[in-house]
C-alpha cells in the first residue's frame, strides 16, 4: 500500500474507532499517525521527524527507546514477566525500593506501588484520610493550591483546581479547601489563610506540587513559602503530600523539588519519568510515622488498596536502569547544559514587548504571551499547529509556551526549540 493510503487508513480506522483523551472529537482534527520515536524524535507515517520538546508529557527523559533502558526490560520480561505483588514480592520491586529510598528526603521509609500518576495521589490521599481514621479522628478535608494539577481519578481530581478538567465534577469531589501558591508579595498572607484554614476545618492532608505547578502553564512558587506552610501543616499533624510526578528525576535542577525545602513532605508521589515513558508505574512512597499508623492487630487497618499491575517488574526493571542514566554524568552534564541553554533564551527574550515572564528552573522552560486566551482557545490550535508544521512538538497551555526536553536533546535540537519558540511570535 502507498504511503498516503496507510495514513488516510489509520485515521479513518481512528475515527471509527478510539475516544482520545482530551480531545473534542466533534471539532478537533484528525490525530497525526505516529510510526517511530528514537532519542529526542518521533516520526510520523510520512517520514517527518518532530524534536519531542516535553519529552512526551515529561516522561522520555532520557531519550525515546533508550537502548540500557529496552535491554533491562527485555531481561527481565525474559525472567519473571510478572506476578501478583500481595502475598509475593521480588527482586526489581527490592531494587528499585531500596535504591529510591536512598535518594528520597530522608524520612521516607515506605514505597507503595501504583500504575499511574493519578493512582499514587489516589493512594496518597486515601493513606492520609485513613491514617487519622486509624487514630480515631475524622479529618475530611484537604487543603491544595489554587490552579493546581494532580490527575483525573476522584481524589486527584478534587485535589486539583483547573476547571476544564474537573467542572462537571465539582458536586462529587472531596472536601477542598484552596491557597494561593506563595510568592515573595503574598508569603504572610498565604500563611495567615492557612492557619485559619487548619484550625477551623478538620484538614487531613495538604496536597501539593512542589515549586513547579506543571498544567497550570509551569508556574513557580517560592521554596520559602512551601517550606513555611508545610511547618505550619505539620505541627496540626495535617500530612503534607508533595506530588513529584512532573517535577520528579531531575527537572528542577535537584533530583527530586522536595530536596529545595528545608521540611519534607510526610508523603511522596511519583510517576512519568520514573520509568522514562516505557512503562506505566508510580510510586507513594511515606514516613515511618505514616507507616506505622496502619500496623495493629485489626487486619482493617491495613491499607486496603491494590492494583493488579502494582509493582510490576518490566516497569520496576525499567525505573532502576532509567535511574542509572539520572546518575550517570552524562545526564548530569546534559541538564546542567539544557538549564545554561535556557538561561541564554530567557535573557534574550526578557523585553520582548509581545512576551510576558519568561523562566526557567532546571530543564523546565516557559514564556507567557501577551494574549488573552483560554485555555482550549483557537490560538492554542494555532501555536500548536505553528510548532508542529517546523517539526517541535510543544503543547501550549493557555497564553503559556513551555519546553521540558528530554535530558538528551542535543544543543542544536534545543536551539531549534528555541528558534520555534521565538519565531511564533511573528504570527499573533
Ligand atoms: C503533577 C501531576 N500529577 C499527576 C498527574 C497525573 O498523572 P497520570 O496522567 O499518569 O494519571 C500529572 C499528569 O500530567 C501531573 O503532571
Amino acid at each position: 500500500m502507498e504511503n498516503t493510503t496507510v495514513l488516510q487508513n489509520m485515521i479513518q480506522r481512528d475515527q471509527k474507532y478510539i475516544w482520545h483523551p482530551l480531545t473534542q472529537h466533534k471539532t478537533a482534527a484528525p490525530p497525526l499517525p505516529i510510526v517511530k520515536a528514537q532519542g529526542a524524535l518521533f516520526w510520523d507515517d510520512q517520514g517527518k521527524a518532530y524534536v519531542d520538546g516535553i519529552a512526551s508529557w515529561y516522561t522520555a527523559m532520557y531519550g525515546h527507546a533508550h537502548p540500557h533502558i529496552v535491554e533491562a526490560m527485555h531481561q527481565q520480561l525474559q525472567q519473571l514477566d510478572f506476578v501478583m505483588f500481595s502475598g509475593f514480592t521480588h527482586q526489581p520491586a527490592l531494587d528499585l525500593a531500596e535504591r529510591l529510598l536512598s535518594l528520597l528526603p530522608e524520612n521516607q521509609s515506605k514505597v507503595f506501588f501504583n500504575d499511574n500518576g493519578s493512582t499514587a495521589i489516589e493512594a496518597a490521599i486515601k493513606m492520609a484520610i485513613q491514617y487519622h481514621h486509624n487514630k480515631g479522628e475524622v479529618r475530611d478535608t484537604l487543603i491544595a493550591f489554587e490552579d493546581g494539577f494532580h490527575g483525573d481519578t476522584f481524589g486527584a481530581m478534587s485535589a486539583s483546581g483547573i476547571s476544564s478538567y474537573n467542572g462537571p465534577f465539582k458536586d462529587f469531589l472531596l472536601k477542598v479547601d484552596r491557597v494561593p501558591v506563595p510568592t515573595v508579595e503574598n508569603h504572610n498572607a498565604v500563611l495567615t489563610q492557612l492557619e485559619e484554614l487548619i484550625s477551623k476545618h478538620r484538614c487531613a492532608a495538604f496536597v501539593f506540587e512542589p515549586l513547579v505547578q506543571g498544567a497550570a502553564g509551569m508556574k513557580f512558587h517560592t521554596a520559602e513559602g512551601l517550606d513555611a506552610m508545610i511547618e505550619i501543616c505539620q505541627k496540626s499533624d495535617v500530612l503534607c503530600v508533595a506530588d513529584e510526578i512532573m517535577t520528579g528525576f531531575g527537572k528542577t535542577g535537584t533530583i527530586f523539588a522536595s530536596d529545595q525545602l528545608q521540611n519534607s513532605p510526610d508523603i511522596l508521589c511519583l510517576s512519568k519519568a520514573l520509568t522514562a515513558g516505557m512503562f506505566p508505574l508510580s510510586i507513594t512512597s511515606c514516613s515511618e510515622k505514616v507507616y506505622e499508623a496502619f500496623l495493629s492487630d485489626e487486619v482493617t487497618k491495613g491499607f486496603f488498596h491494590a492494583h493488579t499491575y502494582s509493582a510490576h517488574p518490566v516497569g520496576c526493571a525499567a525505573a532502576l536502569a532509567a535511574l542509572d542514566l539520572l546518575q550517570s554524568d552524562e545526564i548530569s552534564e546534559r541538564r546542567t547544559a539544557i538549564a545554561k541553554q535556557h538561561l541564554q533564551f530567557v535573557k534574550r527574550m526578557a523585553g520582548n514587548p509581545l512576551v510576558g515572564e519568561v523562566r526557567n528552573k532546571g530543564v523546565i522552560l516557559a514564556m507567557d504571551l501577551k494574549v488573552k486566551t483560554n485555555r482550549y482557545g483557537s490560538l492554542r490550535d494555532t501555536l500548536y499547529n505553528y510548532f508542529m508544521k517546523r517539526g517541535v512538538n510543544l503543547r501550549p497551555l493557555g497564553n503559556t509556551i513551555y519546553t521540558l526536553p528530554p535530558y538528551i536533546i542535543t544543543d542544536e535540537q534545543l536551539a531549534q526549540i528555541h528558534q520555534v519558540m521565538e519565531d511564533v511570535l511573528e504570527t499573533l
